[in-house]
């Protein structure tokens, strides 16, 4: 094979940043009759003060393309420069094709590569880690990466464990090249054994075989969920720390996914962030919005300042299979 050698960036860096929230924001107080829950449960068990719900029109195409236009104004990059669109989401409801093709061509980019990924609420920093591999070898200059999700449309509006918590939205970001390093070594990896913990509750094939036309909706045994990411996802975010070599003192802020802001704080305070780290909490107004989260809550930090181009930021990443992602970035 004579292969032709193609040069990489340097280094690659998130270039900017796009969120969609939804328009209708739901208190708790739409949610809990339905699960014989309270408004006060609700705040102290999770954080969660009011949520977003996609109408019909905010589709998962609709909330990406709105989401990554946001992101390339803020890179300052015309659509046509991208040449990889990667979509992180689990409720696109369509097999195939992959909902990257759309966007991409939605947004003018029709040369691009474009697919989906599946990792759940670890998808968006899955597909950072891509996209900064990707730059770095030189097979894509510049891509978007893109966490969206509709949980509503698999939401059990009646199950106690999840109808409060998943919501819906869209995040994206640049990643293009750097002269300087902008997005530090992945610490990634799955705990299979614990594969059911967080899943669809029934195979598709099963309710076409039982004659059923009822969505299968999603599931979680949350208190296990919360017991593994609270002690768990903490040793990730240090290595992370470690492998971008810097320590706690030397990180301006924290930004986990959004799942419980109960597990936001017993994280911040295993890794023994320092209070100058501000920590991000879209949580309270966001719910969990899985691939979307971390998007979402550091779009809300740079748009509030809290969040500063030139911040060393950790992200970190975890959820269903169960799969997890981590690594220091710089905010653009
Ligand atoms: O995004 C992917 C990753 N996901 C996560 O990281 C989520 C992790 N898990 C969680 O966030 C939490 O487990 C939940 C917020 C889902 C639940 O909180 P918890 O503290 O783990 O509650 P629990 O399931 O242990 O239930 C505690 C009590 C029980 O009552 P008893 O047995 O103590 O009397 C439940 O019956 O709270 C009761 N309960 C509720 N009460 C009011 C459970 N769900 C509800 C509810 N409203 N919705």
């Amino acid at each position: 094979m004579a292969i032709l050698e193609i040069q990489g960036a340097p280094h690659a860096a998130i270039l900017g940043v796009g969120a969609y929230r939804p328009v209708r924001i739901v208190p708790n107080s739409e949610v809990i009759e339905a699960i014989d829950s309270s408004d006060e449960w609700i705040q102290q068990r999770s954080g969660i003060k009011e949520r977003r719900f996609a109408s019909p029109e905010e589709s998962i195409q609709m909330m990406s393309v709105a989401a990554a236009r946001e992101a390339l104004e803020a890179a300052g990059i015309d659509a046509r420069q991208i040449d990889c669109v990667v979509v992180a989401t689990v409720s696109h409801m369509m097999q195939t094709p992959a909902i990257a093709t759309a966007i991409a061509h939605e947004l003018g980019t029709d040369e691009a590569a474009a697919f989906d990924i599946s990792a759940a609420c670890a998808g968006f920093c899955h597909g950072i880690s891509l996209a900064s591999d990707m730059v770095r070898a030189g097979s894509a200059k510049r891509v978007l990466v893109i966490g969206v999700e509709r949980l509503t449309d698999i939401l059990d509006r009646t199950d106690r464990g999840t109808a409060f918590i998943f919501a819906d939205g869209a995040g994206a970001a640049v990643v293009g090249p750097s002269d300087t390093p902008g997005i530090g070594p992945v610490v990634w990896g799955s705990d299979g054994e614990q594969y059911d913990l967080i899943r669809q509750t029934e195979d598709w094939r099963d309710v076409i075989a039982a004659d059923r036309p009822v969505m299968p909706a999603l599931t979680m045994q949350g208190n296990a969920v919360f017991r593994w990411a609270s002690f768990a996802m903490a040793k990730v975010g240090q290595e992370a720390l470690d492998r971008a070599g810097i320590t706690a003192d030397q990180l301006d802020c924290f930004v986990p996914h959004q799942a419980n802001m109960r597990i936001i704080d017993a994280m911040a305070r295993t890794m023994k962030l320092p209070d100058t780290v501000q920590i991000a909490r879209d949580i309270a107004h966001q719910g969990n919005t899985s691939a979307a989260s971390i998007p979402l809550a550091l779009a809300r930090m740079i748009e509030e300042g809290t969040a500063k181009s030139g911040d060393t930021a950790l992200l970190i990443a975890f959820g269903a299979g169960l799969a997890y992602a981590a690594q220091v970035v710089t905010v653009p």
